[in-house]
């Protein structure tokens, strides 16, 4: 079954970013984006996650076809149902702990917290703490975890561990694939890391303002 298909989507800011980019990700699949900095990885991430309506092109997510013509409503909806996005800017609540946070969430998504990830992320005695006083890579492994709670269909995840040593930043990426495969979900990551990129099913190199397959 496909969950997402862009159909010739294009993206400028002051110049063009990319042109003519034409994806489709089936149920199950891990889509990597790998392309240097500033090449326009976070903006295709963007487009397709109902965050940045692309300049030019349509994206469809599971039923909802040409999303950026729905209203907010709709596409607030989707992004809260449907969506898993993991961003390098957190979206953690700074005003409350580890076990607000995760409380917070469970109920905007009217999932239970899955404890047994918290254990597995090596964050679980983090409970009572307030965020700041986590370390990043806690911080990031807690948000991680949170959206995974949410049971998302799609997985937007960019540069999910870029604040991990690769040790912890593998067994991460092992919680997620696992989770893509029981859940029936997708993953499209954005990655500066090979090893992470050979573990997806599929990777995409950008360069040149093209999308284009590639084997590594
Ligand atoms: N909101 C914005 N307004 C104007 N230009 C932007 C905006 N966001 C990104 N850009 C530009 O678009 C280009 C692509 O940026 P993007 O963040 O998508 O790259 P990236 O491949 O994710 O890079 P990195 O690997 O460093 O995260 C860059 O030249 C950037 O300066
Ligand atoms: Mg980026």
């Amino acid at each position: 079954m496909i969950v997402l298909r862009a159909k010739n989507l294009c993206h400028s800011f002051d110049s063009l970013i990319y042109e003519g980019l034409d994806l489709v990700v089936n149920e199950r699949e891990k889509i990597a984006i790998v392309g240097v900095s500033g090449s326009g990885k976070s903006t295709i991430l963007n487009n397709l996650c109902t965050m940045l309506p692309p300049t030019n092109g349509e994206v469809d997510i599971l039923q909802f076809q040409n999303i950026y013509t729905l209203n907010n409503q709709e596409l607030l909806y989707i992004r809260r149902y449907e969506l898993g996005i993991i961003f390098q800017a957190h979206y953690l609540f700074r005003g409350f702990n580890v076990a607000e946070n995760l409380e917070l969430a469970s109920i905007v998504s009217n999932q239970p917290m899955d404890m047994e990830l918290l254990e597995r992320f090596e964050i679980a005695h983090t409970l009572k703490q307030h965020i700041g006083e986590l370390s990043g890579g806690q911080q990031q492994r807690l948000s991680i975890a949170r959206v995974l709670s949410k049971k998302p269909k799609i997985i937007f995840a960019d540069e999910p561990t870029g604040n991990l040593d690769s040790r912890t930043a593998h067994k991460v990426m092992e919680c997620i694939f696992e989770y893509v495969e029981k859940q029936n979900a997708a993953l499209i990551i954005a990655t500066h890391d090979r090893q992470i990129a050979q573990m997806c099913d599929k990777v995409f190199m950008l360069k040149d303002q093209r999308l284009r397959e590639i084997s590594l």
